[in-house]
């Protein structure tokens, strides 16, 4: 994302800037908003939060052991072998790396776990792992779930363009056992179920005592707290922890104001209806968004030549990377384009990733004050995914925010890049149920 100038272009000044603007008062109201959801989720009254209970509560730092850990929840799928020393330190060990194909994350569920299943053994070969000695691996499965304990859950829904048949409703960690054993790999036993967003936050807590917050800010959008008012937790007063953290899901958070290049992108999406805020805040979503703002100038005539139609016809063909380019256009294949276009379509952005930037910095300032609702201590915040890594505005954007909503305290709330949640975040998680399971 590129800061531009003001532009001197009467759609985008008196049409896009007002209609994209996320003020101080949408703000205030989206921090309102949030607490009562999460309220209504926790009691298990019908809410856009869905508030997952995930059986485990922060790691004390002292975990230790030897893991494997599958990270399931973009186009990438990896295996990573990590190892704890029990000192608030976690080493990233051999790690393969695979691509999804669109025909295994639309196509038969079962195509899907065998595909999981014959990356475990690809693993092995490529770094010589024992076959006879057993391993723990813990699954990170970023979709919302139906968690029933530590190492089970069932899918609620698929999200992030994921549409795998026949898995809704299943338990994904017996699914991934199947299909493991099916495919003769009997040294494996997962014993986990972990959300990208508990990754990061597991991976941060490890040596921070002070992180209370996970946050993916990437293909998709999510945060995850440790709750600790457990009476708040509809029928949760039964399991003797202290806290436990909570997947928000906040990507499917509806109670923001959509424009109607929202309403477009939503109803074209696989799952209509669903997932608002993750549609106007997440990197598989803003290069679409910025596509049908320019397709809509273009047909009004109010930007480059109908001839240009053709580049913007395919959904999804403008990504969040094309967009992070300085020269955004000339990368999607428009050369030679009028500088005033350019710097429309630059400040088009602009505008998407700013309105991003400013609903997840206010969202992290809802659920903080959640938590703390005088901002009295400091909170660090584990943030991973390639909008926050790669876009040193949307950064800013947040910051800025959070400094507008509380100027005396906005350094109490730390965002720190924590990018290896799904390997030692998932690795802790790993050996905090190991703990759990002795006590
Ligand atoms: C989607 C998933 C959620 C995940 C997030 C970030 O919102 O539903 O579980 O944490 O993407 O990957």
């Amino acid at each position: 994302m590129i800061p531009v100038t003001p532009v001197d272009h009467p759609d985008v000044t008196d049409w896009l800037e007002p209609l994209f603007a996320f003020t101080h008062a949408d703000a205030q109201q989206l921090i309102a908003d949030f607490h009562t959801e999460m309220h209504h989720g926790l009691s298990g009254k019908n809410s856009s939060l869905k508030m997952l209970p995930t059986f485990i509560g922060r790691p004390s730092g002292k975990e230790t052991g030897r893991f494997l850990a599958m990270d399931l929840g973009g186009t990438n799928l990896r295996v990573i072998a990590v190892k704890l020393d029990g000192k608030g330190q976690a080493q990233v060990g051999d790690t393969s790396r695979f691509v999804i194909p669109v025909e295994i994350m639309q196509g038969a569920g079962d195509r899907l776990f065998d595909f999981l299943a014959r990356c475990v053994q690809t693993f092995f070969s490529l770094h010589d792992f024992d076959p006879q000695r057993r391993y723990d691996l813990a699954f990170t499965f970023s979709f919302p779930v139906d968690q029933r304990a530590i190492a089970s859950g069932s899918l609620i829904e698929w999200t992030k363009g994921f549409t795998a048949s026949d898995v809704v409703g299943k338990d994904v960690v017996a699914l991934l056992a199947a299909a493991l054993h099916d495919r003769g790999v009997k040294n494996v036993r997962v014993c986990a179920l972990a959300n990208d967003t508990t990754g990061a936050l597991m991976a941060r807590a490890y040596g921070d005592a002070n992180c209370d917050m996970g946050v993916i800010l990437g293909t998709g959008s999510n945060a995850c707290y440790p709750e600790t008012r457990l009476d708040r937790l509809s029928g949760m007063s039964a399991v003797a922890v202290d806290e436990m953290i909570i997947n928000m899901e906040w990507g499917n958070f509806d109670k923001l104001t959509p424009t109607e290049f929202d309403r477009m992108l939503d109803r074209d999406s696989p799952n209509p209806g669903r997932q608002w805020l993750e549609k106007m805040v997440s990197g598989m979503y803003l290069g679409e968004l910025v596509r049908l703002v320019i397709v809509a100038m273009i047909d009004r005539g109010s930007l480059l030549t109908p001839g240009d139609q053709r580049f913007f016809t395919n959904p999804y063909s403008l990504t969040s990377a094309h967009l992070a380019q300085p020269d955004a256009m000339a990368g999607f294949g428009l050369e030679h384009i009028k500088p005033t276009d350019a710097q429309a379509i630059a400040r088009i952005a602009e505008l998407v990733f700013n309105r991003a930037a400013r609903i997840a910095g206010t969202a992290i300032a809802a659920v903080v004050t959640w938590m703390d609702s005088e901002l009295s201590r400091s909170h660090t915040i584990a943030v991973d995914g390639s909008l926050f890594e790669k876009y040193p505005g949307f950064r800013r954007q947040m910051l800025a925010i959070i400094d507008e909503l509380y100027p005396e305290r906005a350094d109490h709330i730390q965002l720190k890049l924590t990018s290896d949640g799904s390997g030692t975040g998932a690795a802790i998680i790993a050996a905090v149920a190991a703990g759990q399971s002795h006590r």
